[in-house]
């Protein structure tokens, strides 16, 4: 079995500031890449900035820079978005990197010299905003101005001579790489979106461009700067030091295990990113999973709709961990959702607040009462403990089955289960009424501790820095996900560590 595991963001445009749309693809990606470490996983996690192409070189003339200042000083931001949202990220590529123009220009050459890429003429509809062609029924007109019928954003006539990739060559072959790997797009419903999109026919694509200059360079042809999405989409194998394919980076984790994208960039994940990769004679990688938007007041977030949300000033109210199971938990993964600062709110208190911090004072401060905050010597196990503790090894293997199928929710859930649960067991048993069978009375500390610590390991991917705080009652900061079916793990005699409150409850205003 593959023991490394490659996962990525989409690379961000830095023609504006990182917004809360930015923040939950990456904090999902930033999930699944702890959840699979801890597994014993040595994974690659990437994330950066994409940073050619006319949307950031009209949106560095609007503010009279440089593109690549302008460049440097966003992806910057974007940067420093990796820290405040504590993304365990092992690389942050930029496009005008060296070792990506590098790369990206070997892909071209392999194409060219493989008779894939062919000089015509372009003339058709171009949206900068998306940076996207976009065929005659893809369009509409709305008061007078022509825009994309699935983005809403503007389109520009565009007639110049361009390079051409032979997609409508790879039609077939595309069909047939779907049903071989039926995973390779998801959610299904996705899937089928972009099925009936290749059966309906493709047309060879534009990849280069002749009409501005700030892209990587043609080779062999200084009049042409590569379209964008040929030079982005390949820094999913620059960070991976491709063109070495020799190097070790490249033979560990190339096909990339999963591709964390929205669904507005499905189309180049999963229609042109593997037929680039099969015309260069690459294999594609394994998944990419195109997730929902977050809303803001049902609207897709955008500077020109003006309702973004900022992930700083949210983290600064409310702190980013709570952030971070909101967004994972809340949002349904695969569809949209309309957060708010209300279903944010209710979530600390109900979830975070009364059902984990809770549990975890609860039985803290029972146990600085009662058992000098100190794990017995001696335990005596019965079936209501036996039984709750074996919930965990009942459903380990569905639990990596809830990650390898990216079904967030289910994982979620079986967290909130089991935080519920934690809570009835150490009310039922009523240890504060066992105070005459000091054994008892220890057992039930001893297992609510214990399902404590199993529930914090499975919160880790969502909340790490709170969960190594709960680890740390226990003296520890090893997270190991097989430890969770490992009854013994916490040691008898074991000192506890007292730790401040975990989530404070958030006064509501009731009007
Ligand atoms: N640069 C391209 C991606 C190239 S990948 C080889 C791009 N950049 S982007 O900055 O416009 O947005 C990238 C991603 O940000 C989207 O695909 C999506 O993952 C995320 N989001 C941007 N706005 C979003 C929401 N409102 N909601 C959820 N995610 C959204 O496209």
């Amino acid at each position: 079995m593959k023991k490394n595991y490659y996962i990525t963001t989409p690379i961000y445009y830095p023609s504006a500031k990182p917004h809360m749309g930015h923040a939950y693809s990456s904090i999902i990606a930033d999930f699944f890449a702890r959840f699979k470490r801890i597994q014993g996983y040595k994974v690659f996690f990437l994330t950066g900035t994409d940073e050619h192409g006319q949307k950031i070189e009209r949106a560095a003339k609007e503010q009279k820079k440089n593109p690549q200042e302008f460049c440097d000083e966003i992806s910057k931001s974007f940067k420093d978005l990796t820290k405040i949202l504590n993304l365990s990220n092992d690389d942050f590529i930029r496009t005008t990197e060296i070792r990506h123009k590098k790369a990206a220009t070997n892909i071209w050459k392999i194409l060219e010299k493989k008779g894939e890429i062919y000089l015509s003429k372009y003339s058709g509809w171009y949206s900068v905003s998306d940076e996207a062609f976009y065929s005659e029924d893809e369009i509409e007109e709305v008061n007078g101005v022509k825009q994309s019928l699935s983005s809403g954003s503007k389109v520009e006539w565009v007639e110049e001579e361009s390079y051409f990739f032979k997609l409508s060559k790879w039609q077939k072959p595309l069909l047939e790489f779907y049903s071989k790997n039926p995973d390779f797009i998801l959610p299904i419903s996705r899937k089928n979106e972009v099925l009936s999109f290749v059966r309906s026919g493709l047309k060879d694509l534009s990849v280069s461009r002749k009409s501005f200059k700030w892209g990587i360079q043609v080779p062999n042809n200084k009049d042409h700067v590569m379209y964008v999405w040929l030079d982005a989409l390949t820094n999913y194998l620059s960070a991976i030091n491709y063109p070495d394919e020799g190097n070790i980076n490249f033979k560990n984790f190339w096909p990339a295990d999963l591709h964390i994208i929205g669904k507005d960039i499905l189309r180049f994940h999963a229609v042109y990113w593997p037929a680039f990769l099969l015309a260069a004679g690459i294999n594609p990688p394994k998944k990419v999973y195109g997730h929902g938007w977050i809303l803001s007041g049902d609207q897709k977030m955008s500077k020109s709709k003006g309702n973004i949300l900022d992930p700083i000033e949210i983290i600064e109210s409310y702190g980013l961990d709570p952030l971070r199971y909101y967004l994972i938990k809340e949002v349904s993964f695969g569809n949209d959702g309309n957060i708010s600062k209300d279903k944010l709110e209710n979530c600390i208190n109900s979830d975070l607040a009364n059902n984990f911090g809770n549990l975890c004072q609860r039985v803290i401060s029972f146990s600085e009462k009662n058992t000098d905050l100190m794990t017995a010597n001696e335990i005596s196990f019965i079936d209501d403990d036996i039984s709750i503790l074996s919930i965990y090894e009942k459903n380990f293997n569905r639990i990596i089955k809830y990650i390898d199928n990216q079904d967030i929710n289910s994982y979620i859930n079986f967290i909130v289960e089991q935080l519920f649960a934690a809570n009835k067991y150490f009310n039922d048993q009523e240890p504060w009424n066992k105070k005459k069978n000091i054994l008892r009375l220890n057992t039930i500390v001893y297992t609510t501790l214990e399902l404590i610590r199993k529930v914090t390991i499975l919160l880790y991917p969502i909340i790490p820095d709170t969960s190594l705080k709960v680890m740390s009652i226990f003296n520890t900061s090893d997270i190991k996900l097989e430890t969770i079916i490992n009854n013994e793990y916490i040691k008898k005699n074991t000192k506890l560590k007292k730790i401040d409150i975990l989530f404070k409850k958030i006064e509501k205003n009731v009007n």
